[in-house]
């Protein structure tokens, strides 16, 4: 089973969220249950800084495809590289005027998307389309399997190849997160070089724009989500985004399969990053890790104070503006709280008065940082997360994994993971962490007492951390879903050959020339 596996971020090169640490956790995870996994990336900066280019594959098409007029894409031309310590072979596509900017891989130094975003995500979908139809005749995929909107016109061109009467792979397109959407002007579909059809309420128009999220949703063979608590949530208004009607007609092509974690990175007992490293059976270990916290954060250093900790874009999805609510409420009971995040204006700000107000007992800490990150999940006693809605999550993972007590709304991802102190949970030794329902000041607060009294019940607290650190949330269960998907799809795959695979003499043979 070949799968490509498109993605616009890869942890440790390029990340800006989970999304990063999903590409580098499942496909290792896909090839141990037997797939032959190739990646797609942009070749940016980050990430050509570090790869070894072992191969020029191909320029982009850019002749005519089946229908028409290809997307008007700058030359750009796909190399296989290999980057350190990933062990599979990795297509880049280079294409300097679109990727060769340093930074985010989605906004300009001005915090705001770059204006071409949408050709630059169309080159990707495009690119990874026509792998799909032979573009490397040495390797032509079963399964495209595409990550975000920003993959999200791979299923639609491979559509377009299939109606134009090629053979195609099977698409399969993972919703990480269906508040970004890849929204643009209808002005831009021409240059997309995708069928006028497309451009319809059935296609990806979306109240008169273009979505490349709309466009994947439609297409794709299957969607999957990264909880199953997710995909029934994006059936419903107020977590669809607008798109739960089209979700909700194919819903029996949607399915949600759980995250999992990469316990080589995020493990207690070898994380470089810790000052002292434990597991369940040495958490006195966990004490230093609280210690580092404190004097990093600037929080007074006191072993007894209960320390709260957030690791998180700071944006209206993770809830993080009902924190400020109960600071006061946080601080009487004699808590602390470390904030390491970046993002919203406001809430940066929010957290930095509190920080003034409470000195000793709030360290925020606004940017992005991998070892502050360990830091915290590491030295806090409770991780915060009380999103609005949570596609999966993965610090709340990550907390179990490193004896933190996960604090979390029950949404999506978080309500599959965590079980909350109830009395009959904490009885039955199944409770890992504190789940509030509401989302409100008074919600969060009625758990952050929870909270404080397990904490006055040290012999419940470590066997509630210990059962927590006992659980895996590992990638191989993942994958094996995944590939039982690919399966479903392509029961007999490896008996390919697409019209662009170089052997066939198919009208629609594309000229690499560029
Ligand atoms: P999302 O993808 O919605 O941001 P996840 O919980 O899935 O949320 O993943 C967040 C990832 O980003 C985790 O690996 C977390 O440790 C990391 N992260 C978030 N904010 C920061 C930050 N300010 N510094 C370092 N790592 C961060
Ligand atoms: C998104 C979601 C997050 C999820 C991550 C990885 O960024 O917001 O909940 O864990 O993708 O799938």
């Amino acid at each position: 089973m070949k799968v490509l596996y498109v993605c616009a971020e890869l942890y440790p090169f390029l990340k800006t969220g989970g999304l990063a640490d999903v590409s580098a956790g499942l496909p290792p995870a896909l090839k141990e249950v037997g797939c032959e996994v190739r990646l797609l990336l942009p070749a940016y900066p980050a990430i050509t800084k570090v790869a070894r280019t072992l191969q020029s594959v191909a320029p982009l098409p850019q002749s005519p495809s089946p229908w028409g007029p290809p997307p008007a894409l700058p030359p750009a031309d796909l190399v296989l590289a290999t980057l350190p310590d990933v062990d599979m072979a990795v297509y880049l596509l280079r294409a300097p005027t679109l990727y060769a900017r340093p930074g985010s891989p989605y906004l300009g130094p001005d915090g705001r998307d770059w204006s071409d975003n949408a050709l630059r995500f169309c080159a990707l979908g495009w690119a990874a389309a026509t792998l799909g139809q032979g573009l490397d005749p040495e390797w032509v995929p079963d399964v495209i399997h595409g990550h975000d909107w920003h993959v999200g016109l791979a299923p639609a061109y491979t559509r377009a190849f299939a109606d134009a009467g090629c053979d195609t792979p099977a698409t399969v397109f993972t919703i990480h997160n269906l508040a970004y959407q890849g929204l643009f002007p209808s002005t831009v579909f021409p240059q997309l070089g995708l069928p006028a059809s497309f451009f319809s309420i059935a296609g990806l128009e979306y109240f008169g724009q273009l979505s490349f999220m709309k466009a994947a949703l439609q297409y794709a063979d299957r969607i999957t989500t990264v909880s199953p608590s997710y995909a029934r949530e994006i059936l419903t208004t107020p977590h669809g985004f607008g798109l739960d009607g089209l979700l909700r007609e194919r819903a029996p092509a949607l399915s949600g399969i759980l995250n999992g974690v990469d316990y080589q990175v995020w493990n207690p007992a070898t994380d470089p990053l810790l000052p002292r490293n434990y597991d369940g059976d040495t958490l006195p270990g966990k004490a230093a890790a609280k210690h580092t916290l404190q004097t990093r954060f600037g929080l007074e250093p006191r072993a007894d104070a209960l320390v709260f900790g957030v690791v998180s874009r700071l944006t209206e999805q993770k809830g993080l503006h009902l924190l400020p609510q109960v600071m006061a409420e946080l601080v009487q009971h004699g808590g602390q709280l470390a904030v390491l995040g970046q993002g919203d204006a406001v809430l940066e700000q929010a957290f930095a008065e509190a920080a003034m107000r409470y000195p000793q007992h709030v360290g925020v800490c606004i940017g992005y940082d991998e070892t502050s990150a360990h830091t915290v999940l590491a030295g806090a006693d409770v991780i915060l997360v009380p999103s609005a809605f949570e596609p999966c999550g993965l610090t709340q993972l990550y907390g179990l994994r490193y004896g933190t007590l996960p604090l979390v709304r029950r949404v999506g991802g978080l309500a599959d993971t965590v079980v909350d102190c109830a009395l009959e949970n904490l009885d039955a030794g199944t409770a890992t962490g504190f789940v509030f329902e509401e989302l409100s000041a008074q919600g969060l607060l009625r758990a952050l007492q929870r909270a404080f009294a397990l904490a006055r019940r040290p012999q419940e607290w470590v066997a509630v951390q210990k059962h927590g650190m006992t659980l895996r949330f590992d990638w191989q269960t993942a994958a094996r879903h995944y590939l039982a998907l690919y399966r479903s799809l392509r029961p007999h795959a490896s008996s390919f050959t697409g019209p662009y695979s170089g052997s066939s003499s198919d009208a629609h043979q594309p000229d690499f020339s560029v």
